[in-house]
Parts: C-alpha cells; structure tokens; sequence
C-alpha cells in the first residue's frame, strides 16, 4: 500500500464498522473468549479480517500486548501460528488455557472430577484471612478455597485456575453495576442502577463453580473443533525486554491506552487466591500512572521501543498492525520513536453497546512498517 494522503485521513471502513444486528455479542464472545471476563479487550472479528487482510494461511503472528489472547486465539482459528507476550502474569495463564491444545479426555475427566469431588465437599477447609476475608462473604469464601485446595495434581490444573478466578470474579461483595473495579465491599442490600432494584451481595459461590466448569468445558471443545493445526506461544514478561524470536509475518496487537486501565487490578482476586506474580510496575499507561506530561512522555517512549523490538522480528516487509484510539495524537511519536512509516490506516466505528456513554466513538488500526 503506497504513502498517500488517505493513509493519514481514511474514510470509514464499513467493513469494520459492525453494527450490533450484524454482529451479535454471541458472535463476539464465540468459544473460548468468554473463558473470563477482561477489560480492554478488542473484538475476534476485527481481529481475523485484519488476518485476511495481509497475513497468508500458515503465517506467524506476534501480539507483544497479548492481552486476553483475542489474536492468538484467532490467528489459531485462521491456520496460522501466534506469539502473545503480556506482563500480566493472569492474563497469560488465561492464554494459555484459552489455546493449549486439551486433551479431549484428560479435560472432561479433570474438570468433571474435581467438581464431582467438590460437590461431596471433599478439600481442606481453610481459614479466609486478608483480601479473601475481606472481599467474599463467609461461606463464598470457604467455597473458593476449598475448591482451590482440590486443583493441584489435575493435568488440567490451570483451567480449574481460570474457572475458579471467574467464580470469584462473580462472587465478590460488589454491587452488579460496579464489578470492574469496586473500591469497597458491599456488605448489605442496596439499590441497583443496573437491575432497578433492592439487590444483594452474593453469598456463596458453588453455584459459579459449577456454571463455570461446564461452560468452560463446552466452549473449550468447541475452540478444538474451529481451531487450525497452528500453535502458540505465550512469554511472560515485559515486552521491552523479552525476546520472541524471529520470522514473524505480522504484527496485530492494541496497546494500553494512556491512564485508562490498571490491567493488573481488575484481576486483583485472581493474583490473590492463585498468588500470582504481580509485575503492575512496568505496566505501561497504567491508569495509576495519570495523563500527566511524564507520564504520557514514557507511555510514547515505552510503547515505542515496544514496536521497534517487534519491527525486529519481522520478515522483511512485514507490517505492524496497531489498534489505537489516539485521542491524545501520540502515535505519530510512538511511530517515530519505533523508527516506522505510517503506510495505511483504517478508521472503525466501534459499537457502544450500552446507551450509557452517548457520542460516536471510533478507532483506528494504524499499518506500519520499517521503512
Ligand atoms: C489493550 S490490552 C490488550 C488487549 C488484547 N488486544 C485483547 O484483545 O485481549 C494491553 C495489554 O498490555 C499489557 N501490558 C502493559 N504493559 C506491558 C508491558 N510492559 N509488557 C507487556 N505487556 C504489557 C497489559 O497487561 C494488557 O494486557
């Protein structure tokens, strides 16, 4: 694609601009990526039509931003290999479950047995102390825990993580309107702006355990059955230092925005029953770090020498595609920052889902490459 005006002011693209009636949530949300709830994350569809749009069939991919996995997983889905590097250690061990290759009968066997064995209250009934106290009601809390005390020794040990974090996730004392990123517990009954109604704090969690598995079970099978003969790869770390290797034929990645969400926090009662790493210090645009000038100054530095590193690992003209909504106009020096042309840009309207934030919204994928 040349270097034209139009790479800098593109027209919509309406064939990424899905309406809610053309693509469903049920369609969003396909298999596996509904394994768990994450903020931030950017849409299976956008993903494979970027894939159709410069990657061929048998490709390697690389994300450094992996996120919840949404382009690993579909990159898998259109035959190709991926490459997700995330410095939150939750959100890898989410990636994983999401495109480990299962065995069909360890998996039904793990999942089903450990519920079985749960259900008769087999495990070790543990005292809650600190965040757990704190954060579930008595009895949400001896149900986490004993459940959590059943995982190790199944093959399958990291999906029973997965299902237990979002069991969790849903059984924390939060009102149901504020589950991304509640402050304090609620301990009583209160007034719900989502149902408009008296609701209550959950008090137990077997009921999500048990949801949970077998939901996980049926969309893991079903991920089995559309996934390609590709695999993946899933690094640990900060992506300014680790080393993905080479040979990749794209990038597709959405780095943080600035100042807009702690990736670590919203998983905070993961990394607290499953005693993650907690790397939140190098996250880069941590909402904690504000939109100040030096904060924003390392975000274009840091987000920089990320795509440079991953300019790195691509074949010889092989482009950066790079979802962005650059309210703040950075990415002209994050570009230059990563020593990269601007060569195309798409322009997306994104479909707000719910009435609560009015005004048009878009977002571009910008198409980079060394020049
Ligand atoms: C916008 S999200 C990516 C979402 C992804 N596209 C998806 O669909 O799930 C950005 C991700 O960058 C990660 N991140 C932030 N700083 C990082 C760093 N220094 N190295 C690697 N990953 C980082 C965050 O943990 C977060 O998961």
């Amino acid at each position: 694609m040349a270097a034209t005006q139009d790479a800098l002011y593109a027209a919509l693209d309406v064939e990424l601009s899905w309406s809610e009636k053309e693509l469903p949530e049920r369609e969003r949300t396909k298999h596996v990526h509904r394994l768990h709830p994450y903020l931030g994350k950017f849409i299976p569809q956008l993903v494979e039509e970027l894939l159709r749009r410069h990657v061929a069939t048998g490709g390697r991919v690389l994300d450094p931003f992996a996120g919840s996995g949404t382009t690993l997983v579909q990159a898998l889905e259109s035959g190709m290999d991926a490459t997700g590097i995330d410095l939150a250690a939750f959100n890898c061990l989410l990636i994983r479950v999401k495109t480990e290759r299962w065995n069909p009968f360890t998996l039904e066997h793990d999942l089903r047995d450990a519920l079985g064995r749960f259900e008769r209250g087999d495990g070790e009934g543990v005292a809650a102390t600190g965040y757990v106290a704190e954060w579930f009601a008595p009895q949400a809390a001896a149900d986490l825990l004993r459940f959590r005390s059943l995982i190790t020794g199944y093959e399958c040990a990291d999906v029973l993580r997965v299902v237990l974090a979002r069991a969790a996730r849903s059984a924390r004392l939060t009102t149901h309107f504020d589950l991304d990123f509640p402050s304090l517990p609620q301990h009583g009954p209160y007034w719900c702006h989502k149902h408009k109604r008296e609701c209550r704090p959950v008090e137990r969690a077997s009921h999500f355990l048990r949801r949970y598995t077998l939901d996980t079970l049926a969309r893991l099978k079903e991920f089995s059955r559309a996934r390609g003969p590709g695999e993946a790869v899933v690094l640990h770390g900060d992506a300014r230092e680790i080393d993905p290797g080479s040979g990749f034929d794209a990038v597709v990645t959405s780095p943080p925005y600035p100042g807009l969400i702690d990736y670590h926090e919203q998983h905070r009662y993961a990394y607290e029953l499953l005693g993650l790493d907690d790397l939140r210090e190098c996250e880069l645009g941590a909402a904690e770090g504000g939109t100040g000038r030096q904060a924003l100054a390392r975000y274009v530095d840091g987000v920089g020498e990320v795509l440079a590193r991953s300019a790195d690992t691509l074949t010889p003209g092989a482009p950066l595609l790079v979802v962005v909504n650059d309210r703040r106009e950075l990415y002209s020096d994050v570009l230059e920052r990563a020593g990269l042309n601007l060569i195309g840009r798409y322009r997306r309207h994104v479909n707000r889902r719910t009435g609560l934030r009015a005004g048009e919204y878009f977002e571009d994928v910008l198409v980079a490459r060394r020049p």
